[in-house]
């Protein structure tokens, strides 16, 4: 497959055209960012780790009947993905409360959701991404009303296969964001599952291992999204 001109850039990766209109390439780079791109930082091997937690990920998921974008890695900082349809909603589990849940709802950070909790929110940088519920999807066409049911259970069908993968490692899936879209008239899971975009706690000690250190200046960013990724058993050996 040749890797062709970039298509578009977002803050944490670049998606290039291929010599195969159906497939894309991710570029996973080192651009970190937070707080809606207030706060933005290069940070050296991020873009690697990432590429390769993504992979890991995506596989498992796929393996348990998830239908994702991902057909392979590329390089280490890049994986060929189906060419989706992407739906402009962030689809967000949370099994424990903290974050923007804490400061909306007051609810005490760290208990835990039971039943997880599930929102969706508008992807668009320039308003916030704010929270939208399926009524707002619903009138401004944004998916069909069986693709909103069908993104509420695939994102607790992941979580069903990710939280035990995390807990026997140790580590709490504290809540993740998911971007769905479409392949072939199908809903398929695309963008990115990493450290960027969930929240990992450690499970005896409670220390975040996930982007909440860039967030709040805790240091060794991308030292802990190793240190989750080998526990989980990621394989980060370069492939060059
Ligand atoms: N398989 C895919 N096909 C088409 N676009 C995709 C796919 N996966 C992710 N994208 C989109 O690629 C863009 C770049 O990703 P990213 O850097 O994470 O952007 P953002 O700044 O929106 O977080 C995003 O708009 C994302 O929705
Ligand atoms: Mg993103």
């Amino acid at each position: 497959m040749k890797k062709l001109e970039a298509l578009y850039s977002g803050k944490a990766k670049t998606m290039y055209i291929t010599d195969d209109a159906d497939f894309l390439i991710a570029h996973f780079r080192d651009d970190i960012s937070a707080f809606n791109a207030e706060k933005t930082a290069s940070l050296s091997k991020k873009g690697l780790v990432n590429n390769h937690f993504n992979a890991f990920i995506m596989q498992k998921l796929e393996e348990a009947g998830v239908a994702t974008h991902f057909e392979s890695l590329f390089s280490d900082t890049e994986t060929v993905v189906k060419k989706l349809d992407m739906i402009p909603v962030e689809c967000v589990g949370r099994n424990f409360a903290t974050g923007s849940l804490c400061r909306r709802l007051g609810t005490e950070e760290g208990i835990e959701l039971t039943p997880a909790i599930f929102e969706f929110f508008f992807k668009d940088d320039a308003l916030g991404d704010p929270m939208i519920n399926s009524s707002h999807i619903h009138t401004f066409g944004w998916a069909s009303d069986q693709e909103v049911v069908e993104m509420k259970e695939l994102s607790f069908k992941v979580n069903e296969i990710l939280f035990p993968l995390f807990q026997k490692a140790g580590m709490l899936l504290v809540d993740y964001k998911l971007e769905f879209g479409r392949y072939q008239g199908k809903l398929v899971l695309g963008d990115e599952f990493t450290p960027d975009g969930c929240r990992i706690w450690d499970i005896k000690t409670k220390e975040k291992l996930d982007k909440d250190r860039f967030r709040n200046d805790l240091g060794d960013v991308v030292a802990s999204y190793e240190a989750v990724a080998q526990r989980l058993g990621v394989e980060l050996t370069a492939l060059s």
